[in-house]
């Protein structure tokens, strides 16, 4: 079985060497892996969250997107999307809502860290708190639960996130599972529950202070930056005031921990050695500026041409929508008819209706009744039911004899019609009064097994 791995990257800030070296690049690397499945996709309703300007909102998704591809990324191999083009997401967002605890909100890190500080603030709890931080967790779940993902790679900051996903979707399978069976005819849960993956060995950048690289502490190196402002960056890195020839430590080293992760584990080794031997911290930022400037180039050329043609990186986002929603249209279908909200039944399934687009060849429409049992009709290309298949258990089985009729035609209908006798019309009924002839049905099979060829 194929491993389905998903994750997702909120559109906020401009990507920096630590995001690259900690994230982006393993990410890529372990998307090339055989046997697995990987989904990538930009948490643009995630960053409505914490930012509210819509233009760093939108240049950030650009910019985010443009840098995913540059760094390696393969939307034919992996399935690269915006989480806004997939309406499916919002929708289980809903139903999600509708079956998690309030109190297990109450608990999530990031909205308990919010109160603390209003209430150390002196203020109101909720002060400053929207609904939206406060739902961030339902919103995430629904990214992960909408997939089927197995394994969410994140960060450590993410595991309880991971977990609420698994605590809602095991919440919403205890209340709507058998309901989702019946309405679907599928065996097991209607939601896989995810676990998150947490990769130890991935290096977390020191920024330009010595700290954690990151935004919130505003000493990050963009990943794209100019080569003159790169080498002004390098150059400002913290450094102990050891002088030229002395040896120097390469542990708790920002520019050898920096130059590490760009290098081959032989010019390491020799950096290794520079430090030891005693080399200036101005020749060891510039070795360190060649060797980020050298990795980074070619990327950062693919960078600018993406950013300039905004309409590639539009066809390739909606290419990889669509590639997401044929797994997101099916499991929401399902789950909608699981909570009670499925049609009625089918358009055209009403007596007298009539297709809004005649089709122009005949087709064979399934469908579902009041009943709740499963149907069939084969229709010719005006829209006349030829034939009529009569109340399934389940679409499977509707679905089965559906191929049979579509891969055999007459042969499959002859011996339909002699178990349909036996069967007292149980399975397949030819319409009594203004059905067409058995010949016309068998017309209509043929000309549809020759539309399709
Ligand atoms: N919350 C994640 C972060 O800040 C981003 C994210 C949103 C995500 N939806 C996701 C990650 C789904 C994994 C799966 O890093």
């Amino acid at each position: 079985m194929t491993v389905r791995v998903l994750t997702g990257i909120t559109t906020t800030g401009t990507p920096h060497l630590g995001n690259y070296a900690g994230a982006i690049r393993p990410a890529i690397a372990a998307s090339r892996a055989p046997g697995v499945e990987s989904f990538f996709f930009l948490a643009d309703y995630h960053a409505l969250i914490k930012a509210d300007d819509p233009r760093r909102v939108a240049r950030s998704r650009l910019e985010i997107a443009a840098t995913w591809l540059a760094c390696g990324l393969d939307p034919e191999k992996v399935t690269f999307y915006r989480q806004s083009d997939i309406v499916e997401i919002p929708q289980l967002t809903w139903l999600l809502t509708c079956v998690a605890a309030k109190g297990l909100l109450n608990r999530a890190h990031a909205y308990k860290a919010a109160v603390d500080r209003n209430r150390e603030a002196g203020e109101d709890p909720d002060f400053g708190v929207t609904a939206g931080l406060y739902m961030y967790p339902v919103l995430m779940a629904a990214d992960i639960l909408a997939f089927g993902a197995h394994k969410v790679p994140v960060g450590r900051d993410q595991i309880q996130h991971i977990e609420m996903a698994r605590d809602i979707g095991q919440r919403f399978n205890h209340l709507y599972g058998d309901a989702w069976r019946a309405a679907t005819g599928q065996a097991g849960e209607p939601l896989a529950l995810p676990e998150a993956q947490i990769d130890e060995s991935v290096a977390t950048l020191p920024g330009l202070d010595g700290r954690k690289m990151s935004k919130s502490y505003d000493n990050t190196i963009p990943l794209f930056a100019a080569p003159a402002e790169l080498k002004k960056l390098v150059m400002s890195i913290v450094t102990d005031s050891r002088a030229p020839g002395e040896a120097k430590d390469t542990e708790g080293s920002a520019v050898f921990q920096l130059y590490q992760a760009f290098a081959t584990a032989h010019q390491a080794q020799e950096m290794r050695h520079a430090f030891a031997e005693g080399i200036g911290w101005g020749d060891a930022k510039q070795r360190l500026f060649a060797r980020v400037d050298e990795a980074v180039a070619p990327m950062r050329e693919q960078y600018a041409q993406l950013v300039a043609r905004p309409a590639r990186l539009e066809e390739i986002l909606l290419e990889g929508a669509r590639k997401a929603r044929e797994v997101t249209v099916p499991l929401l279908d399902g789950l909608q008819r699981a909570a009670g909200l499925g049609a009625f039944a089918a358009p055209g399934a009403t007596a007298g209706a009539r297709p809004a687009v005649a089709a122009k060849l005949p087709q064979i429409k399934q469908y579902r009744e009041a009943d709740g049992r499963f149907h069939f009709k084969l229709v010719d290309a005006e829209g006349r039911v030829l034939l009529q298949g009569a109340g399934f258990d389940s679409p499977r089985e509707a679905g089965q004899l559906i191929a049979r009729l579509k891969r055999e035609g007459a042969d499959a209908l002859h011996e339909m019609e002699q178990r349909a006798v036996g069967l007292a019309g149980e399975r397949v009924g030819v319409l009594g009064e203004d059905a067409a002839g058995v010949a016309a049905i068998i017309d209509a099979l043929r000309l549809m097994a020759e539309g399709q060829a």
